[in-house]
């Protein structure tokens, strides 16, 4: 048996605001299947209620240079040991990251302590043989772990992996944030976390962690460039002898048209009779014409950020109002795609609607009622929201791009290279002409229905990493570590 405690901003369902949520809550469960038992620690934010969970270790002391964190740990009632890191300090606040003014200005600190913390918890509650790590949030720990817990016995045989999610977002604080967080300026160096003069906190994982891996083979291949290196592509192909791709799954639990509670009508690849009830009720809910139930409607669900091609959106959404067509969108992030997004269904609203805001209710029924999900994403890790769109016989078009290249093909869905307007454009024209002959598309959805990307082989290929680090494999240590 292999004990893993993975370390993260957040998990489904406590606390969400992408794809790592969905990842970080299923994967655990997968991984039991593979001789693994996991346990998983996250910030116990103010959304999370605690009256299912119990306190399982009180007053437990976060030290970080001269400064103490009373912290308290809470176990949820689930079937994977979830652990909650009490800080009232730090995350009692209504957002995970931020507010509407943006980015909490003590984000280095508050996750600083989570990643000091996942080290506490290691010697007082959950030892692991494994520490696993996500995005920049937690990429100190392996940094502790390897310079001021260096020679702790009680640390001794742990491997750690660092999985990237996202380059996109580093972690990158002015150089003031070092004793806050625990470090003199030695490690503020190009071979430690030093980068273009901040501090990387990302850098941190990517270096001292015995393995690396993201979320697509593509991505892993991809980051490696200048192009989609976000300036770490150096280190990265440095460690490409320890980096892995390994793709996400979905939870049919939670994404399986045939049992979703979220929708009005249930349907499969066997049945489709019911995707069209969820198709009109999707209709009503937006407010759009009657009428729309025979033409294409496409949705989309994301965060509204460069990362995803809105901009790509909104430049079409001028001609795509000239088509016999509706769009569908739900999305929130950048105010200012927000306001251009309102402003564009509120120009075209027999063809455009949308909805700002979270709502997991809503990107359910988009993707059941929906003909075709649309994903032009910049760059992408991995994506989940084209895996449901596939379970769902709702037809992606995407840019062909990391795990979005990856789980879409000609069989499946519609891709497109040039980061265009034009080329989406070209792609919707093609999938909108595909949905007139309906045996055809039909046959399009079904195979994209059948598609298994459940989390048994990404499950598998984790904890055949796991062992291979504990049998020795993986990192030529940091020359700091
Ligand atoms: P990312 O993690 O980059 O946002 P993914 O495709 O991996 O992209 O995962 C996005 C997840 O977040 C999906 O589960 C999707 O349904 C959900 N999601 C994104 N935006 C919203 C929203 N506005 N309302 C509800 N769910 C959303
Ligand atoms: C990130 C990526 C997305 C990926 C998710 C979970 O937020 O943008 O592509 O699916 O993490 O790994």
């Amino acid at each position: 048996m292999i004990k893993v405690l993975m370390v993260a901003s957040e998990a489904a369902p406590f606390a969400k605001s992408g794809g790592l949520a969905d990842v970080v809550g299923s994967l655990p469960a997968a991984l039991r299947a593979f001789d693994c038992e996991v346990a998983v620690l996250i910030p116990r934010y103010s959304r999370i209620e605690l009256t299912s969970a119990r306190r399982v270790y009180d007053s437990l002391p976060v030290w970080l240079g001269t400064s103490m964190y009373d912290t308290s740990i809470y176990q949820a009632e689930a079937e994977t040991p979830f652990y909650f890191l009490e800080a009232h300090v730090l995350y009692d606040r209504d957002g995970l990251y931020g507010d509407s003014k943006g980015d909490y200005p003590d984000n280095a600190r508050r996750f600083a302590v989570l990643s000091r913390a996942a080290l506490a918890v290691a010697r007082r509650i959950f030892r692991p043989h494994i520490l696993h790590c996500h995005d920049w949030e937690s990429a100190l720990a392996p940094v502790y772990l390897r310079t001021a817990f260096r020679y702790d016995p009680t640390f001794l045989g742990i491997k750690t992996l660092f999985t990237i999610h996202n380059l996109g977002y580093q972690g990158l604080f002015a150089p003031s944030v070092l004793p806050q967080i625990g470090f003199d300026r030695q490690i503020f160096t190009v071979d430690g976390l030093e980068f273009y003069g901040k501090v990387n906190l990302l850098k941190g994982g990517l270096l001292f962690s015995d393995a690396l891996s993201t979320v697509s083979q593509g991505y892993a291949a991809e980051i490696q460039t200048e192009e989609y290196g976000f300036g770490v592509d150096g280190v990265l192909r440095a460690r490409s002898a320890d980096l892995y791709g390994i793709l996400n799954g979905v939870d049919y639990r939670d994404w399986n048209p045939a049992t979703d509670a979220h929708l009005t009508a249930h349907y499969s690849a066997q049945d489709l009779s019911g995707k069209p009830l969820c198709k009109k009720e999707l209709i009503r809910e937006f407010g759009l014409p009657e009428k729309a139930a025979d033409r294409p409607l496409l949705g989309t669900v994301s965060r509204l950020a460069s990362q995803k091609g809105t901009d790509l959106i909104l430049e079409i959404a001028p001609q795509l109002a000239e088509q016999d067509l509706y769009l569908v969108v739900l999305g929130a992030g950048d105010a200012s795609y927000e306001a251009k997004l309102r402003a564009v269904a509120a120009a075209y609203p027999d063809r455009i609607r949308v909805e700002i805001g979270y709502d997991d209710a809503l990107a359910h029924k988009i993707e059941a009622g929906a003909d075709i999900f649309l994903m032009p994403s910049r760059y992408e890790p991995s994506g989940l929201n084209q895996m449901y769109s596939l379970r769902y016989g709702t037809v992606p078009v995407v840019r062909a791009t990391g795990g979005l290249d990856d789980t879409i093909d000609g069989g499946t869905g519609f891709k497109f290279r040039e980061y265009s307007a034009p080329a989406l454009m070209a792609a919707i024209r093609e999938a909108s002409a595909a949905f007139e002959n309906r045996p055809e598309w039909e046959g399009m959805m079904r195979r994209g229905m059948q598609k298994d990307f459940s989390w048994r082989a990404s499950a598998a290929e984790y904890a055949a990493l796991y062992r291979k680090l504990l049998d020795g494999g993986g990192n030529t240590l940091h020359p700091l570590a």
